[in-house]
C-alpha cells in the first residue's frame, strides 16, 4: 500500500513512522509512506499557504491553490482509492473503517491546520472525512498518524503470529482479556492460577469469559 500525506508540518509525523511496526512495515515493503509539504507547492513569493476568511472572523484558512497543486500532481501519477481529510467533523474512526482501508492500494491523506481548509477542497477533492474522536487537535497530523498506524498494522504480513491482529481488542467487537508475564507472584499479587495450569482449553475459555466481562463493564455499547 502507498500512502501520501499532505501536510504543513511533516516533522510532527516523522517519528511515528520511523520506529517499531511502522518502520518494519516500510522496510519490508508492505507500506510506502510519503510526506508532502504543502508549502513546497505555494507559488507565492513568501510561500504563503493560508489567508483570511471571507466574511470575516478569527483564524486563517488554508488556501485551495497549493493543496490543489499537490493533489492534482499526485493524481496524474496513480489512481487513489480514497482522498481523506482528517477533521473533527468527519466520521469517527473505528476498527471496521481501518479494516476497509487496509486492503486498498493508494491512500491520500490531507491534514488541516488553523481554521481548516477552503471548503472547495472538501467539496471537489475529498472522498472521505475522518475524525479520531470528539475533541479538537491543533492539526490533522496526529490524527493522520493514528489512522496510518491503525491501518498499516492490518496489512497482511505486517504483523507476525506473535503480534497478530486477529486477537486485538475490537477485532471481534470485544476488548482483550488481561495478560500477565513472569514473575507468578509480585508483592503478594498473583497471576490467576488458570494461566499457570497448562490446560489450554481452560485457558481459552477463561480468556473468552474475561473478554466478555471486561466488554460488559467498560464498553457495553460494543455488545449492542
Ligand atoms: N483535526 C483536528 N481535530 C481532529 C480530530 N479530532 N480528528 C481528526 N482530525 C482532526
Amino acid at each position: 500500500m502507498r500512502i501520501d500525506i499532505l501536510t504543513l508540518f511533516p516533522e510532527i509525523m516523522e517519528g511515528s513512522f520511523s520506529a517499531s511496526i511502522m518502520k518494519r512495515a516500510q522496510e519490508k515493503g508492505y507500506a510506502e509512506i510519503h510526506l508532502h509539504n504543502i508549502r513546497d507547492y505555494s507559488t507565492n513569493k513568501h510561500k504563503k499557504v493560508d489567508d483570511y476568511q471571507y466574511g470575516g472572523g478569527a483564524g486563517m484558512v488554508m488556501a485551495i491553490e497549493p493543496i490543489a497543486a499537490v493533489i492534482e500532481k499526485l493524481k496524474t501519477e496513480r489512481l487513489y482509492d480514497e482522498i481523506i481529510y482528517m477533521s473533527p467533523d468527519g466520521v469517527v474512526l473505528d476498527q471496521a473503517i481501518c479494516n476497509q482501508f487496509s486492503v486498498v492500494n493508494n491512500l491520500m491523506i490531507l491534514c488541516g491546520h488553523y481554521k481548516g481548509v477552503d471548503e472547495r477542497v472538501r467539496e471537489h477533492y475529498i472522498t472521505k472525512e475522518i475524525s479520531i474522536g470528539s475533541y479538537v487537535l491543533s492539526g490533522g497530523e496526529l490524527a493522520a498518524a493514528v489512522l496510518v498506524d491503525a491501518v498499516v498494522r492490518l496489512i497482511p504480513g505486517v504483523l507476525n503470529d506473535e503480534t497478530s491482529a486477529l486477537t486485538d481488542s475490537f477485532q471481534d467487537n470485544l476488548l482483550s482479556p488481561p495478560v500477565y508475564t513472569r514473575p507468578p507472584e509480585f508483592n503478594g499479587w498473583k497471576v490467576p492460577d488458570v494461566l499457570l495450569s497448562g490446560d489450554f482449553n481452560k485457558i481459552d475459555k477463561w480468556r473468552e469469559e474475561q473478554a466478555l466481562e471486561r466488554t460488559k463493564q467498560r464498553r457495553p455499547d460494543l455488545l449492542e
